[in-house]
């Protein structure tokens, strides 16, 4: 009985250092919300909670898994992790939740850029502050969060857009009548509404360049490829496919191979795609059904950490701070940019 005892102790210390930097903080749900007693492992702490969209991309793991290794105990943090499962009133009742746990600083990827300000004037009030990371807020009030880091989604539709017209002028299509559709992220996203934006600044350059429709996938791999089999029933003649993420690109893909017909280098339709943020798609430009997929970093939390160090000495940061991206296309050496790559 006396060795069982001591047998229990030992496997529950075992399991404690075995949570090491991953997951730690990952108690079961209303245990972590509602209990009132501040454990000792927070007191030691910076306890963070962070407010995480979902889990709908390749980009959004590799983001998951940046902020749990960053924020873990070695580090010097508590994190509460809420994944909002791509619903915004979710990720409002997680923000409601850290406030009420009194955290020391709140991290939120919101899911569209509109309908913050009140929960935003709650943390501001509690005296909690807001660090935005990947997607960004419209609000009234700027000063409702402390800074933003993130992707240039601009910035990423034009690169798209530029290595569109280069790659028809060499082709020598640049004159052609070419015919375009786009698979939307989520609509209302700061990734969707820059990239649309960024792309449509070179698109209205081109008066060949025919933008046939612009339908949403919501960053899923489901969704791009039931709107694709959409488009292709509609546009027997499609020559570019925009692709705001890299699972729509999968889906995309897959609707066009179902179809009958051949998409990349190596086919009919030309596809450019976001994200770049998995060995899946530097696969697919490999294997020559993607042109070209412009880069969305999701380390971010290495930047997050960054940030809540210098708040933590008191001293002021950037409001608005970008990741360097660039854009990769099918005509590289992809074997040496990915033994190359940072991640
Ligand atoms: O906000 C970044 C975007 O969100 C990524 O492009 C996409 O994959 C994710 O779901």
């Amino acid at each position: 009985m006396k060795n069982l005892k001591w047998k229990l102790l030992l496997l529950l210390l075992l399991a404690v250092f075995a949570s090491g930097c991953s997951g730690q903080g990952e108690k079961p749900k209303d245990e972590r919300f509602y209990e009132d007693d501040v454990t000792s492992e927070r007191e030691d702490h910076i306890v963070v909670g962070f407010a995480q969209i979902g889990s709908e991309s390749d980009y959004r793991i590799a983001n998951s898994a940046s902020f749990r290794e960053t924020f873990c105990e070695k580090n010097g943090y508590y994190l509460l992790f809420e994944d909002g499962q791509q619903k915004q009133e979710n990720q409002i009742k997680a923000v409601r939740n850290f406030i009420l746990q009194e955290v020391d600083y709140i991290v939120l990827d919101p899911i569209v850029e509109t309908g913050w300000d009140e929960v935003l004037q709650e943390a501001k009030s509690a005296g909690i502050p807001v660090i935005l990371s990947d997607r960004s807020v419209t609000v009234e009030d700027e000063g409702l969060y402390t800074c933003w880091v993130g992707s240039d989604f601009e910035e990423e539709g034009r690169m798209a857009g530029l290595w569109l017209e280069n790659y028809l002028q060499a082709e020598g299509r640049d004159e052609e009548e070419i015919h375009l559709v786009t698979l939307q992220g989520t609509p209302g996203s700061s990734a969707q509404i820059g990239r649309t934006a960024g792309f449509s600044e070179i698109l209205q350059r081109h008066g060949n360049w025919n933008m046939l429709e612009y339908a949403s996938g919501d960053f899923t791999q489901s969704k791009g490829q039931e709107v694709m089999t959409q488009f292709l029933k509609s546009y027997p003649d499609i020559d570019v496919v925009i692709s705001e993420n890299d699972n729509m690109t999968f889906g995309a893909i897959e609707a066009i191979e179902e179809a009958g017909k051949t998409c990349g280098p190596a086919g009919e339709i030309i596809i450019i795609s976001f994200d770049a943020a998995s060995e899946a798609s530097f696969t697919a430009m490999k294997e020559g059904k993607l042109h070209a997929d412009v880069e969305c970093n999701p380390f971010l939390a290495p930047k997050v950490d960054e940030i809540i160090k210098r708040l933590e000495r008191g001293e002021t940061v950037e409001k608005i701070q970008y990741v360097e991206e660039q854009c990769f296309d099918a005509f590289m050496d992809l074997d040496t940019v990915m033994e190359e790559r940072k991640y």
